[in-house]
């Protein structure tokens, strides 16, 4: 990945270079999975530097939250996973001698600039799916882990750190960076050090979520992101579909999974859910989103929760999102016992809140405005988890797959969460949803940003139906559907 963007290792060097000047640093990060991932991979290197750190979370990066870092005895606050959004008021804090920022992120910069700003998009790389928060502090971990920045190793000589690239990996995953199928850009050279390091292994497989962990019907059932008619939605069509390809769905230790399947097993399902979807009228683009690149981590145990990266990244936002960013830091710190059964535990309590949530918006439907689609979940859906809720239905029944849709719900007595999601075909047809959610919080005395294809913001709650108005004006714009 050096090859590709070299100023930005250039720009790394220079971040390292502020890190170990530094007195001591406060680690800010972002509670979801990718900016948990981010802080592990700060802490890590940090900490492997001998460079005194403390770490922190926040739900989000305002002008409040950055003033009390400023008012904590730190002189150095590292940034992962936002700080870009929010480098105007950083830099008005560095300016006043408060701090000096060094800035890991991957989301759309304010209108503001720093010297230790590392950021996929200055360098003309895309942030939403080129490098996440976790891949951008992994390149900054790999600068830390240099002994000298003034002596490059030699090309081909692999340095400190490269076992990070794992949890690099979990963060783009945890941030949809490969729904495409696979991770591309910079964040494939991440994949390369991480499989050159032992820790990832790379494979060609079923493009669902919950292989390692779901019992088989269960993975069929819930697979909503290619729909097969029959088996998807259908506890029982799956399970009927799997009797009909004579596969065991029970073993010795209770429910098989896909893990739990040999080769043989594992070709005969796939060939059968192809032929389905072709005999069904599946067309041909959503057919072959059902294979895709599945990251595996080498060190974690077959079936395990941490195993695959996509459920891996699950697990974090289940401790996250639920302020308990501390069990998914350990966990990610490599704590197998305590944090690990924690983790468990909110887990399922997070998979209950998504399932209900989904159902919710099922069942309730969503308001078809000219250009988009919104609902308002008021407090029956976490704030904190109604982006996830919102993209999961998407292409449901009832929701429309090919329209960004707009999420509310109660923040505070007088704020509003709003969620945006929408799609890469989408975006590749001009929505900017960052924009979209940006602008129209601004104009409502709101703030918000984000990536193109995910966004969010907060709105004071009475000025819902103007968001709506104002952000449906926007997208017929960038859509040229005004
Ligand atoms: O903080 P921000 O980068 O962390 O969060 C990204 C959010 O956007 C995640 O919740 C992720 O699920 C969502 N996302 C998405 N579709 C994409 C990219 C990101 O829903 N293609
Ligand atoms: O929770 P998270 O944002 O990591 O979810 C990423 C994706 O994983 C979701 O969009 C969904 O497709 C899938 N998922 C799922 N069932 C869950 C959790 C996640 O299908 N319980
Ligand atoms: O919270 P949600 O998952 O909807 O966030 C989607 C994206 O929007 C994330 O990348 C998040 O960092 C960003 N966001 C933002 N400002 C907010 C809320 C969310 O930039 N006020
Ligand atoms: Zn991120």
């Amino acid at each position: 990945m050096a090859g590709p963007v070299p100023e930005l290792t250039t720009r790394a060097a220079a971040c390292a270079e502020a890190l170990r000047a530094a007195e001591s640093v406060l680690l800010a990060s972002h509670i979801d999975a990718d900016g948990l991932t981010s802080a592990a991979v700060a802490t890590t290197a940090l900490s492997r530097a001998g460079i005194d750190h403390e770490v922190a979370f926040e739900k989000q990066l305002d002008a409040d939250a950055i003033a009390g870092m400023a008012s904590r005895a730190f002189d150095t606050v590292l940034f992962t996973d936002f700080g870009s959004g929010q480098l105007d008021v950083i830099t008005d804090h560095e300016a006043a001698g408060d701090f000096t920022p060094v800035v890991a992120d991957h989301h759309q910069p304010a209108d503001a600039e720093t010297e230790f700003h590392l950021n996929p998009l200055l360098f003309d790389l895309d942030g939403s799916t080129e490098l996440s928060g976790a891949g951008t502090t992994y390149v900054l971990a790999r600068a830390l882990g240099e002994t000298r920045s003034d002596e490059p190793r030699a090309a081909g000589e692999a340095g400190a750190n490269r076992d990070l690239a794992a949890l690099a990996v979990v963060g783009a995953v945890g941030d949809m960076q490969d729904s495409t199928g696979e991770l591309v850009g910079a964040n494939r050279g991440i994949v390369a050090e991480g499989v050159a390091a032992g820790v990832l292994e790379e494979t060609t497989d079923l493009a669902l979520y919950g292989k390692q962990t779901r019992p088989l019907p269960k993975l069929l059932e819930y697979a909503n992101d290619v729909r097969i008619p029959g088996i998807s939605g259908s506890e029982r069509g799956a399970t009927a579909f799997l009797s009909e390809l004579e596969i065991d769905l029970e073993g010795e230790n209770g429910w098989r999974r896909w893990v739990d399947l040999d080769s043989e097993e594992r070709q005969r399902v796939a060939s059968g859910l192809l032929q389905r979807a072709v005999a069904r009228g599946v067309p041909a683009d959503r057919i072959d989103d059902l294979v895709g690149t599945t990251y595996l981590l080498t060190d974690e145990p077959a079936g395990s929760q941490l195993r695959d990266a996509s459920e891996f990244s699950t697990l974090l936002n289940a401790t996250a999102r639920y302020e308990r960013a501390d069990v998914g830091l350990a966990v990610c710190c490599g704590d197998r016992d305590e944090a690990l059964a924690e983790a468990e535990t909110l887990l399922s309590n997070h998979r209950r809140n998504l399932a209900t949530g989904i159902d919710w918006v099922k069942r309730e439907g969503v308001t078809q405005a000219d250009h988009l689609q919104w609902f308002d979940a008021g407090e029956r859906i976490r704030d904190t988890i109604v982006g996830i809720v919102a993209g999961m239905a998407m292409g449901t029944d009832g929701v429309r797959g090919d329209r960004p849709v707009i999420a509310f719900a109660t923040k505070n007595e007088t704020e509003t969460k709003v969620s945006a999601r929408g799609t890469h075909r989408l975006v590749r047809s001009g929505l900017d949803l960052s924009a979209v959610v940006g602008e129209a919080a601004r104009a409502l005395d709101g703030d918000g940003g984000g990536h193109d294809v995910a966004a969010g913001a907060t709105i004071p709650t009475d000025s819902k139906a103007a968001f709506v108005e104002h952000a449906d004006a926007l997208v017929a714009d960038q859509l040229g559907e005004a």
